[in-house]
């Protein structure tokens, strides 16, 4: 596994995750509160652990405890673990775990590579987190969510979710969509929720 850092040089734009960690290299600051959804293998729980560093907490939430074990371990590796909870329950409990407001919140949708499909995210679960997680963001805080549509459920749960992101209020929210224009066969895309008014 490639080790992402933010001290190293800059990923190139090959696919929404690296255009994700481009705008939470710009947003987030040393001492931030973050939360990762979507924990996985952990790649962008390590991002943001480096980004807030010791000052600062990563929330990284996964219901698979697979997942939040080799996750742990590459945390533990790359020395950020003591600011790192890793919460072993679905997102959409969020609100029940994090009270203090946060700067962003990191969306990878879809299933763990080389896990069973069974465990993908679901559009009413993730639609309950999104919801919490708006509340819980700062203003001038981010929602990064990496849209998946080629798995079975993907494309449903991109039309829900593009439908709440539009739904959000112009005076409150400004809301992104970045698709890569020149790729085959489903590509992913990002979608990115900005906070204006707190
Ligand atoms: C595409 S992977 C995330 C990849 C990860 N960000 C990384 O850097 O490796 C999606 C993850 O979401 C998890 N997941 C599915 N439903 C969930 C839920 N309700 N709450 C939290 N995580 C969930 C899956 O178990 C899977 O590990």
């Amino acid at each position: 596994m490639v080790e992402l850092s933010v001290k190293g040089p800059l990923e190139l734009l090959r696919g929404p995750v690296a255009l994700s960690h481009l705008f939470l290299r710009e947003r987030v600051k040393p001492g931030d509160r973050v939360i990762d959804a979507t924990c996985g293998n952990g790649g962008d729980t390590l991002i943001m652990a480096e980004l807030v560093g010791k000052l600062g907490k990563v929330w990284s939430f996964d219901i698979e405890n697979e997942a939040l074990s080799r996750a742990s371990t590459r945390l533990i590796a790359a020395g950020y673990s003591s600011w790192v909870e890793f919460v072993a329950a679905g997102h959409e409990r969020l609100a029940g775990y994090v009270s203090e407001s946060v700067r962003a919140v990191v969306f990878n949708l879809g299933y763990l590579p080389g896990s069973s499909k069974e465990n993908a995210t679901r559009p009413e679960t993730t639609l309950a987190a999104l919801e919490q997680a708006s509340r819980l963001l700062i203003r001038g805080g981010i929602i990064l969510v990496v849209v998946y549509t080629g798995h079975p459920g993907g494309a449903e749960e991109g039309r829900v979710v593009e439908e709440w992101a539009t739904g959000c209020p112009q005076n409150d929210f400004n809301v992104w969509c970045s698709r890569m224009l020149n790729r085959q066969k489903n590509p992913p895309y990002l979608l990115l929720i900005e906070k204006m008014n707190a």
